[in-house]
């Protein structure tokens, strides 16, 4: 180290430094500029080095969703992490009673029955584990509905060994947005609604100071709703083909990319690269699903996916050469992170560093 990218195996998962600095640099600025934190959501990468970067950036402690998976960035270190799922069960209470001898861990609930599952482990050892109620502002997915919310908060505010700090929420449905203005007035009504939540439960006289919005395309529009104290963005450090798509950033802000070796030209329309669905899994493009991945600066897309293989259909006038090497834009970035080993850190044409993906496939 440092190498050259083509004496790199392929397919490789490569991150370009300088893209993933600016990208954390503006959601940074952003959330400066509407006076909450930043609470980036370490799925993307499931990367310490990643990690680190966010957090010298001026992030407060990462967000992640598996038990095992902060288990490996306290290991490492990290001292503030947000569990944004809902938590059950006391295999994972009294590892998480482990962990918060070491740092400050928090993490969401929806129901009485998953918090008290938390709430009689921690009670059982004289402490309190600190909870934030997971609050659906329409993906419905998980998460109490608003109207529920003062109810569920409060029975769940009564458990011993537990302290409800706030509230958060997930406004995932904007990826079926097929505008601009459609992201933004779902960002909009994410702060909006959560928000009202956290009044209604003031109301009710429990203490909410954490109000948690979050997602990469409605980071912008949900951080400056009065009220919100924190945002947990995840792809925006890498992003990816869908967030081009959806227009939330451009091609040139896209930090993670697979380099592929073209293997097979069998037809003029027909070219075949070595990455397949072990590189680039098959989650659809967002919001329209339409094939696995963009070809860079070339006039193909992977059409189709097996295992090893990735089809690109190729326009009219595009010609592949069997042992050239492309890059390949994924549809999703944080499920190319969960199914590698590594990811390459790179400058122009030179690997400056390998970086583990320390916490890929912890799935407990
Ligand atoms: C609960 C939660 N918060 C934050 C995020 C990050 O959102 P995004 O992936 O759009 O950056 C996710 C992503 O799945 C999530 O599930």
């Amino acid at each position: 180290m440092p190498r050259r990218l083509d004496e790199i195996a392929t397919p490789a998962v490569l991150v370009d430094v300088a893209v993933l600095e600016r990208n954390l640099e503006r959601m940074a600025q952003a959330a400066g500029a509407a006076g909450v934190s930043l609470r980036p959501h370490a799925k993307t990468h499931k990367v310490l080095e990643v990690g680190r970067r966010q957090l010298r950036a001026g992030a407060v402690g990462l967000t992640l969703a598996k038990t095992s998976e902060a288990e490996v960035f306290v290991g490492a270190g990290f001292e503030d992490i947000f569990l944004a799922y809902p938590i059950v069960g006391a295999d994972k209470a009294r590892r998480l009673l482990a962990l918060s001898e070491r740092a400050h861990i928090t993490v969401g609930v929806d129901s009485v029955e998953g918090a008290r599952t938390l709430a009689d482990v921690f009670a059982a050892a004289g402490r309190r584990l600190d909870v934030r109620l997971k609050v659906d502002s329409g993906l419905h997915r998980v998460g109490v509905l608003p109207e529920q919310a003062v109810g569920v908060a409060r029975a769940i505010a009564e458990l011993p060994g537990l302290r409800l700090r706030g509230v958060f929420t997930f406004a995932g449905h904007a990826y079926g947005e097929t505008s601009p203005e459609g992201i933004a007035a779902v960002g909009h009504a994410e702060g909006a609604t959560l928000t009202a939540v956290a009044d209604a439960l003031r109301g009710a006289g429990l203490e909410i100071e954490d109000v948690s919005v979050g997602s990469t395309p409605t980071a912008r529009h949900a951080m400056p709703t009065p009220g919100v104290t924190e945002c947990r963005p995840g792809v925006y450090c890498y992003n990816d083909a869908s967030q081009v798509s959806l227009g939330v950033c451009a091609l040139e802000d896209c930090a993670l990319t697979a380099l592929a070796t073209v293997v097979s030209v069998p037809a003029p329309d027909r070219a075949v690269v070595d990455a397949g669905s072990k590189t680039l899994s098959t989650d659809p493009l967002r919001p329209h699903a339409e094939g696995h991945g963009w070809i860079l600066g070339r006039r193909a897309r992977v059409s189709r996916l097996s295992e090893e293989h990735g089809v690109l259909a190729v326009e009219p006038g595009e010609r592949f050469r069997v042992g050239e090497r492309v890059r390949v834009l994924p549809n999703h970035a944080c499920v190319v992170s969960n199914l590698h080993d590594r990811v390459l850190a790179t400058s122009g044409e030179d690997v400056l560093e390998e970086w583990r993906v320390a916490a890929r496939g912890r799935v407990e």
